[in-house]
């Protein structure tokens, strides 16, 4: 029976799931199976595009047919030659003989070596630039070339702003009933095997899909329908940030990845040790031992932290087999920017350290920081040696210098006034931050506060899918412009930490749990973890339990009364103007009449904060 979804009026979802699959491509395990996405626009002409893998073309037959409505295919565009996606062509070449190809010529040479395709089936050959009009739909086709493979194109319909992205943006995973991205939840459920799929699919190619992110930029977008994973309607940054990230291979988070190879246990003993030294800098550590865990989970978490500590023994005068093959893997996937460090392990003539080491100098802009070198098991004297490295690691993290342990101060609960304060968050790469203006202890053991926050507010949202928040008390000294820039703009918009022209954007700095929060015009800075949450319609109340408190200055906190009488701008003179003013950001609603249930648009406070002109 047929399984189609409906993506717009005329856009139909007519692809096939695998859950069956136990190697995509042979070589990446998918335990939650992969989708082959094929859609079908039922414009003046029909237009197909791309096919599934011929493992489920029975299903894509029966949705196509049932999408087409007894209709006759017309086109079928061929954005890309990988079997998972073409691999149908033949059978359907047999029950739509009429349809029209439509591929460029890299496709059609693909075409021919993969298939047997009568010459007497229709092609429409196209290039970069060239349009199909089917109606009242215009396609344009686009040269993705390398993402994944060189004959790739992508197609933007200009009416509705949909781009079919072929690869790029796609995801493992079969789709399990839902086919927008914002059905479920991606940053929970579904961001690692995003990160997964880029890496090791596409993850060699950044120069290539920065091109594409680049033409992309330039259209209007509503749309995103890839050829695997879920549809995107909305929240593009979502998506489009992590691929900016993983094409410039640039880190998503601080922190150190250890990968190591141990024969007897001794190497895994050596890389433990230094991951504890680490963690007690405050430093961020995951451990993979790379004859266990699949070589492209470990290449996914090489793409998304920022330091990669390699620890293998020496085995047969090289390289311990399953590091040599990761490393191996990493170098064909360009893995590069990375601050690294190597533990080699040898009972006699330990070549493993050397070996990595010139492999990896073929990355581009690796930093070495340092190295140990074992002998057969960790002795009191490489304690040293390995607490050096964990130093030297150290000291390499950013400017935001990681607050040492220690410093745990209760007493930073009393600065909380009925005031105004600094909420952050951080999700995957992506920083956020609002100010909030109730916040209170609410009991003391567990040590845990409240926190009130919009649900209109981007940091709600972070929070609520990372359980993590930090909160810096604000004092008297803060400007308006922390007031502004954090309240009364939206982050959905703009990324609140990018750019930042203000001079208090020096004294931004990271916990150890990566939040951001303000040395200065702050008193003190408190970090928790989400326990529970209540809705309360236009906010959640977070309660949390404190994992950080610290004292940063004996300012006085910043209160709601002081900051109306002395740090927010006097309203101005608004004489014979009809409507409501919104006392906590000047923001005039223009009206005899404002709704009960209206909220401010800049600071999303509700009608009870306005006041008549
Ligand atoms: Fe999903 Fe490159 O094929």
């Amino acid at each position: 029976m047929y399984c189609i979804k409906k993506i717009t009026d005329n856009l139909l979802w007519v692809g096939a799931n695998d859950r069956r699959l136990a190697m995509f491509e042979g070589v990446y395990s998918v335990p939650d199976g992969v989708s082959y996405n094929s859609y079908l626009l039922l414009d003046e002409k029909t237009v197909l595009f791309d096919t599934v893998d011929k493992a489920v073309q029975a299903r894509f037959f029966e949705n196509l047919k049932e999408g087409l409505g007894g209709r006759k295919l017309d086109y079928l565009i061929l954005q890309h030659i990988e079997p998972d996606h073409s691999s149908a062509i033949e059978a359907l070449l047999t029950k739509y003989p009429d349809v029209t190809l439509v591929l460029n010529s890299k496709s059609a040479d693909f075409v021919s070596r993969f298939y047997e395709i009568d010459d007497n089936v229709k092609r429409l050959i196209v290039k970069e630039g060239d349009s199909l009009c089917t109606g009242q739909h215009t396609l344009h086709f686009v040269m993705a070339p390398m993402v994944h493979w060189p004959e790739v194109m992508v197609t933007y319909d200009s009416k509705t702003h949909t781009l079919f992205s072929a690869d790029a943006f796609g995801c493992f995973g079969a789709l399990n009933g839902a086919i927008f991205a914002d059905e479920v939840d991606i940053n929970r459920d579904y961001f690692d095997e995003y990160r997964r799929y880029y890496t090791n699919i596409v993850g060699k190619y950044g120069t290539q899909v920065q091109a594409l992110l680049k033409k992309a930029s330039s259209l209007p977008i509503d749309m995103i329908c890839p050829l695997h994973g879920f549809v995107w309607r909305k929240n593009f940054q979502d998506i489009i940030r992590p691929y900016e990230l993983w094409a410039a291979y640039e880190a998503e988070e601080q922190g150190v990845m250890i990968a190591y190879a141990s024969i007897y246990g001794n190497t895994e003993n050596a890389a433990e040790i230094l991951s504890s030294r680490l963690r007690e800098t405050g430093i961020k550590t995951v451990m993979f031992d790379v004859s266990v865990t699949p070589a492209s989970e470990i290449v996914s978490a090489a793409f998304k932290w920022s330091h990669i500590v390699f620890a293998a023994s020496t085995y047969n005068s090289g390289i311990f087999v399953s590091m040599q093959a990761l490393i191996s893997d990493l170098v064909s996937h360009n893995i590069q920017n990375r601050t690294v460090a190597l533990i080699e392990n040898g009972t006699w003539a330990a070549t493993s350290g050397k070996l990595m080491r010139e492999m990896l100098e073929k990355c581009k802009n690796m930093r070495f920081v340092g190295d140990v070198s074992i002998m057969s098991s960790v002795k009191p004297d490489k304690l040293d040696e390995i607490n050096a490295l964990a130093n030297a690691i150290a000291d390499t993290f950013p400017d935001k210098k990681p607050v040492a342990l220690g410093t745990f101060d209760v007493d930073a609960l009393w600065k909380i006034p009925y005031g105004l304060f600094l909420v952050t968050a951080k999700d995957g790469g992506k920083d956020g931050g609002c100010i909030v203006n109730t916040i209170s202890q609410i009991t003391i053991s567990p040590l845990q506060i409240s926190v009130f926050i919009s649900k209109e507010s981007q940091t709600h949202d972070m929070i609520l899918a990372t359980g993590e928040l930090c909160v810096s008390v604000l004092t008297k000294s803060a400007p308006f412009s922390v007031f502004e820039h954090f309240g009364l703009t939206s982050g959905k918009i703009k990324g609140k930490f990018e750019n930042i022209s203000h001079s208090w954007s020096e004294s931004l700095a990271r916990l150890n749990n990566g939040l951001y929060y303000m040395t200065n015009h702050t008193n003190a800075v408190i970090s928790a973890k989400v326990t529970s949450t209540v809705d309360c319609g236009s906010h959640t109340i977070f309660i949390a339990r404190v994992d950080h408190a610290e004292i940063l200055s004996d300012e006085e906190s910043c209160d709601y009364d002081f900051y109306f009488k002395n740090i927010k701008p006097k309203p101005q003179n608004r004489e014979g103007q009809v409507g409501f003013v919104c006392k906590i950001c000047g923001f005039v609603y223009e009206g005899e009449y404002l709704p009960e249930d209206y909220i401010c648009p800049l600071c999303k406070h509700g009608a009870v904060d306005f006041n008549k002109l």
